[in-house]
């Protein structure tokens, strides 16, 4: 949905609060955080959508490394999941059977399983998972606790909405749609990992609101002016291209009007290049804050284990503009 009418409907909404609840709804977090004991708390996540790609396992895939990224970006393991379904009448079980394989698969390569989930008749197909992880509730990693000085990263490459608006088109080779599946299907756990070592003090994952909307809310969140350096944002191939042939998907327009007077344009920058900017994204990359004194070493894991991941930005004292755009 977009983000302002979400947030309208939202303040109406009585907020929770309990001793034991550390992240709730108000939060604009990745996943709600509960302490059940000293040493663990629960994660917990819902994520579906209609599909994004044509092949129903790949869409599964994509589905579950989707919803699974929102634990990763608390800092949390995850343990069960389930399944939501909305499918039609008039379509073949075999079909379901591809997408629940599909979710299946992916979240067992997280080391979690599935137990269980829902299913309805829908006019329109939709696929999602509800995962439930565990945390230490001290190491709990929100979007909001990013500190002056942190460096910021970005672990997948953007573009991600301009390829598969492309892919509805036909206006993506074959190859660079396997490309954007594989990336969409890839679990953002090896990241997290590393960023739960450096003592991340803030992240989360880049999806439909863009780069833009989620470096907001954790740049407002945390109180901070983040700064991002536009020439080291790691895009996909050909997304300029796309976003110059007028492939831009729908929820970017009401990203871009949700942002209005939240960021200050520092230096000019190519068009293309800010369409990238509210690109929303399906199972994108976690954006990390690592304090200074621990970037170094990051990076250098980081460089040694093979993980992707691009220096984007830098945290600062708060501005009037929450971000800015260099
Ligand atoms: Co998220
Ligand atoms: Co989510
Ligand atoms: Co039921």
């Amino acid at each position: 949905m977009a983000p302002k009418f979400l947030a309208e409907a939202l303040r109406k909404v009585p907020q929770t609060s309990h001793p034991d609840l550390i992240v709730g709804f108000n939060h604009a977090d990745d996943a709600g955080v509960y302490k059940i004991s000293d040493d663990i708390a629960l994660v917990q996540t819902v994520d579906f959508f209609p599909p994004i790609v044509d092949d129903p396992y790949q869409f599964g895939l994509i589905a579950a490394a989707n919803a699974l990224s929102d634990i990763y970006a608390m800092g949390g393991k995850p343990l069960t999941a389930l399944n939501i379904v909305g499918f039609p009448a008039n379509l073949p079980a075999s079909i379901l059977t591809d997408i629940l394989r599909g979710g299946a698969e992916k979240v067992e390569e997280a080391g979690a399983i599935i137990i269980g989930g829902h299913s309805i008749n829908d006019r329109e197909l939709k696929y999602g998972i509800a995962i439930t992880g565990i945390v230490d509730p001290e190491k709990v990693i929100t979007n909001v606790g990013a500190q002056a000085d942190d460096q910021l990263y970005l672990t997948k490459p953007l573009g991600i909405g301009l390829i598969t608006t492309g892919i509805k088109r036909n206006a993506v080779s074959e190859e660079q749609t396997q490309m954007v599946i594989n990336l969409m299907a890839e679990l953002n756990r090896r990241p997290a990992e590393l960023m739960v070592k450096y003592h991340a003090t803030a992240a989360t994952d880049v999806t439909g609101y863009g780069l833009l909307g989620h470096t907001f809310e954790l740049a407002d969140g945390s109180q901070k002016t983040i700064r991002i350096f536009s020439d080291r944002l790691p895009l996909l191939p050909d997304a300029l291209k796309l976003a110059e042939a007028g492939m831009i998907p729908g929820g970017a327009l009401a990203n871009r009007q949700f942002m209005e007077n939240r960021y200050l344009m520092a230096n000019k920058i190519d068009n293309y290049l800010e369409d990238v900017l509210f690109d929303p994204q399906t199972s994108g990359g976690l954006l990390i804050c690592i304090p200074q004194k621990y970037a170094e070493s990051f990076e250098r894991e980081l460089k040694d284990k093979d993980i992707f991941a691009k220096h984007i930005g830098q945290v600062e004292a708060q501005e009037a503009y929450p971000l800015i755009i260099v």
